[in-house]
């Protein structure tokens, strides 16, 4: 999917889920634990977000460059996501569409099966469908959209000369959901982070200090308050 017609409607909020190690070090807690509380604010915004009716709702977990991270961490973050995706029954209760855009490949297989299985089972339901980046990044993405174009035109009708935005954009990770109308990254970084390079394109950004664990409902709502007060031109006179 593309552009928001509508430019007054919210219909993608993504996160940039930042401050997990700070929270826990601020109160002499190992880093992994911040990212426990991290996961328990995760589900929390989530929740908040289906609560505010936003259709599309997108989270970064883990970035192409997280692996490189210390071997404790990165296997407490694999463990996160690995109860998570395992907590079945949820999903089915929740109505979520869930997708996972990212290089799943560095995941057990018993996960890739399990994110493949949740993505085909939730594929029906369209309250709201909630993106999980796994393994993503923005440059990564792209690469691969470029890729496929090339194999497409290699073996199937499609011409370099044919290329557009709209088909380009079918090509990413994030094939099935809209442009982002709002990002929101705590933390206190005001940087992208590698994050949704080409689908950002015109989405508002909104920072704040607050660390990720300790952000709430009270929070994300006060933000879509703000959006509202937004003029979105996309380049145009208005
Ligand atoms: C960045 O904060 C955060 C991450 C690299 C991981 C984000 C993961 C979660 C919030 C857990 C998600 C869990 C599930 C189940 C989806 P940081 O650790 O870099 O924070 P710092 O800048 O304070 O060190």
């Amino acid at each position: 999917m593309y552009k928001n017609e509508n430019e007054n409607e919210l219909r993608h909020v993504a996160f940039i889920m930042d401050g997990n190690g700070r929270w826990a070090k601020k109160r002499g807690f190992p880093r992994t634990l911040g990212h426990k509380k991290g996961g328990e604010a995760f589900r929390t915004v989530a929740r908040a977000c289906k609560n505010a009716k936003i259709p599309y709702v997108t989270f970064f977990a883990f970035s192409t460059e997280n692996i490189k991270r210390p071997k404790e961490e990165v296997d407490t973050l694999f463990g996160l996501f690995r109860e998570y995706l395992f907590d079945a029954e949820k999903y089915a209760a929740d109505k979520t569409r869930i997708l996972f855009p990212g290089d799943r490949s560095i995941f057990p297989p018993d996960m890739i099966q399990q994110m493949n299985k949740l993505e085909r089972e939730s594929a029906g339901f369209d309250e709201m469908t909630l993106s999980l980046c796994l393994n993503y990044g923005g440059r990564a993405d792209i690469i691969q959209a470029a890729k496929k174009f090339g194999q497409l035109c290699r073996d199937k009708d499609l011409r370099p000369e044919n290329l557009d935005e709209k088909i380009f954009s079918g090509l990413l990770y994030t094939k099935d959901i809209p442009d982002v109308d709002l990002l929101i990254r705590t933390g206190g970084e005001q940087r992208l982070s590698n994050f949704l390079l080409w689908q950002l394109c015109y989405a508002e950004l909104m920072f704040t200090d607050t660390l990720w664990p300790d952000f709430g409902e009270k929070d994300l709502l006060n933000f879509v308050n703000i959006y509202k007060t937004r003029d979105r031109r996309f380049g145009e006179i208005k």
